[in-house]
Parts: structure tokens; sequence; C-alpha cells
């Protein structure tokens, strides 16, 4: 059984949970943002359902797990909980913050002083799991010094009783609990533009447009690999928000400045920090074409990329036919610089040659 102490970090202050506290903690679980990502939670979320809490939180203790309010000048700001260790010293923690508190650390500031709390009282491995689309929940467990160990797939029912997945975290008690910043930053602000074209992180709301983009003949003409189903699409867009912060590519949604229309598609994928090098690839549909849009978002793109992240090299490869996807590549300040005889399987057997395109981070 866990002492019940109090634990202080920074200007946070964790204690047990108690009835001052009820009316904070409605007004953190009636929220949409809680609501969304803990399902289990009713909703909407009253009073009596905060002293339910209280009298679990009560209960939990007494069955050897913990569970704190995060105080921040004597206010609730939010929650950390943590099971009883099981046979093999595994703890698993959840935590979640009031609306009028995210964004300022506080979360990952409380699980960061929880779990060494629990290694200086002999547990060995701290896990905890998240939501795939929960990007501030996936930030907060690397910045609380975790480290990704997996994905369990369909793994929870949401609210309208559809399933996803959710990444896995664990620290162990000799993990350094050190954090990097993350590979590829989020852009400032949430979007990129020139005033013509506008970039935005691809969403789940993107699905439709994107598979609609993919079954155009003169995109599916050059896209490798079989045509992809609306679930694999919608899918996909749900994963958007964790590949980028977890630095493994970024998926933008490049739409027309002026009406917000969805016009194509830009990733920048294929990250290989130990060489300092990513690749671009590409789509437009077909009613934005001629009107230099993916040059515009290829510049834009690239030139955030180098200002923003370290790397040196950004990639592009293209079917030594597609004249028009070079022209965007020469356009945007790539060069030619090889040719990867027959990469490309086409449909009908043959295979076709690799155009490869650089640019370089500028000196
Ligand atoms: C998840 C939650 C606990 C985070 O609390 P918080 O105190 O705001 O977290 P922190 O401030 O410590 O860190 C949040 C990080 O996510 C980042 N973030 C949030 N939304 C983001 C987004 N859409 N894209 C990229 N980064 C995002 C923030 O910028 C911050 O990272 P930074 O410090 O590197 O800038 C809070 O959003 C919450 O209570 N959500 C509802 C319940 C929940 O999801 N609980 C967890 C279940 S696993």
């Amino acid at each position: 059984m866990f002492p019940r102490e109090v634990i202080s970090s920074g200007s946070l202050v964790l204690r047990a949970p108690a009835g001052v506290d009820a009316e904070s903690i409605v007004m953190t679980c009636d929220d949409p943002v809680t609501a969304e990502f803990l399902p289990t939670l009713p909703a909407p979320y009253t009073l009596r359902d905060a002293h339910s809490y209280l009298a679990a939180a009560a209960a939990k203790w007494e069955c050897g797990g913990a569970e704190f309010a995060i105080t921040e000048n004597g206010r609730y700001v939010g929650a950390v909980g943590v099971s009883e260790p099981d046979e093999q010293g595994t703890v698993e923690m959840g935590y979640l913050v009031a609306p009028w508190a995210r964004g300022k650390g506080v979360a990952s500031t409380a699980a960061r002083a929880v779990a060494e709390w629990l290694f200086d009282r002999g547990v060995h491995r701290v896990e905890l799991q998240a939501m795939v689309e929960n990007i501030a929940s996936l930030r907060v467990a690397c910045k609380a010094g975790f480290t990704e160990e997996g994905r369990r797939r369909d793994a929870k029912l949401l609210r309208d009783g559809s399933r996803t997945d959710f990444i896995i975290f664990a620290r162990l008690a000799h993990d350094s609990g050190e954090s990097a910043p993350p590979y590829l930053p989020p852009f400032e602000g949430g979007e990129l533009s020139d005033g013509v074209v506008l970039l935005v992180p691809l969403a789940p709301d993107d699905a439709g447009d994107f598979h609609r983009m993919l079954a155009e003949p003169s995109v599916a003409e050059y896209k490798l690999g079989p045509a992809t189903t609306l679930e694999e699409d919608r899918r996909r867009c749900r994963y958007t928000g964790y590949w980028w912060a977890s630095g493994q590519r970024i998926e933008v949604a490049v739409r027309d400045a002026a009406s917000g229309a969805f016009a194509g598609h830009l990733q920048l994928m294929q990250v290989t920090p130990v060489l300092g090098q990513a690749m671009i690839g590409y789509s437009l549909r077909s009613a934005f074409r001629g009107r230099g849009f993916m040059t515009r978002a290829v510049r834009l793109l690239t030139d955030w990329a180098f200002a923003n992240t370290v790397l040196h090299r950004i990639v592009a490869g293209t079917d030594v036919a597609n004249t028009a996807s070079q022209a965007v590549l020469e356009r945007a300040g790539f060069s030619r610089e090889s040719v990867l005889r027959e990469l490309f399987p086409r449909p009908d057997g043959t295979r076709a040659d690799d155009v490869e395109w650089v640019r370089l981070r500028p000196r």
C-alpha cells in the first residue's frame, strides 16, 4: 500500500482528492475534450458523479493504488491516478487536467513527479496509454520521460460504438527520464500559408476528400501500392497527428487559401534523423492544377522544415514519365540528383525509372 503523501513539484501540489474539489471536478469532466478522450466517464458529468469519484478515489488508496488531485495555489487543476502494482511491480497511470489549466505543463510535471515518487517506493515499471488521436496526451508521455513501446489496435470503444487504437508508453525505474524536444515541431499557430495556399495538418475530417483525390485517375496513375478503401484512408487520417508528434512524418492538407477547399495532400516522410534526411510526396486534385499550387506548397513546407528542424536533405522521387511533378520540384528549388533504374512497379507489370531530386539546407 502506498503512503498517503503530498507531492510537490514546481508550483503544483498533489494531494488526495477532497470534497472541496467536487465542483472543479465537474467542470473538468463535463468538458468536450475530456469526454472525447476519456469515453468511459459519464456524459453529462454531474456533482453526483464527482462524489462517486471521490468515494472511489478514497477506496483506491485502501486497495493499494493512489489517486492525487493536482492543485495550484490551492485550486484543483487536475488529477493523476495509478493502479495497485501488479505482481511484477508494474502500475498503470492515468491523468486529466482542467480546461483552464491546459497547455502549461501541468500534466507532464505531475506525471513525472508521480512516476518518480512511485520509483522511490519500489515500483519498477509505470505504464500509460493514450488514444492515437490524443496528441496532447502523447506529448505529455514524452515530456514526462516515458518511452513509446507499441500500439494496441482497436483496443477501446468510443462513445459512438466505433473502436480506436491506443499507443502504449512506459517508464522504468532505471530509465533516465530525459525528454528530447520534438524532431518535427508543430506549425506555429497550427498552419502555414503564403496567402495563396494554406497547409494544415491532415485530420480525420479530411478522409473523404483525401479518398476522392486518390481515386482520381491522374493521381492513381502514380500512386504506389493497391488502391485504398475509405475505411483505410479514415484510419490513416486518424494517425497523422501521432506520426507528426512522434517525429515519424508530417502530412498536411493543401487548401486553397481563398476558399478553404481541399486541393491536395503533401507529406514529409521517411524521416531519417541519423542522416538528417526526409522525403516529400504530394498529390493535387485535377481541379486545382495549372495554378502553381503544389509548387507553392512544396516550397512552403521545405522552407519551414529547414527553418524549424535540423533536416539537411529533403529528397523526392518522381516517375520518369511524370514531367508535371518534376516541374514542381524544379520550381520549388530542388535539383535533379540521380536516376534509380526500374524502381517503381507499374500496374501492367513493367517498371519505371525513378528520377531523384534534392533540396539541401541553405548555408
Ligand atoms: C492530455 C491532458 C492531460 C494534457 O494536459 P496539459 O496539462 O495541457 O499537458 P501539458 O501542458 O503538460 O502538455 C501538453 C502538450 O501537448 C501539446 N499539444 C496539445 N495539443 C496539441 C496538438 N493538437 N498538436 C501538437 N501538440 C499539441 C502542447 O503544446 C504541449 O506540448 P509542449 O509543451 O511541447 O508545447 C489534457 O489535455 C486533458 O486533460 N485532456 C483530457 C483528458 C485526457 O486526455 N487524459 C489523458 C488520457 S490518456
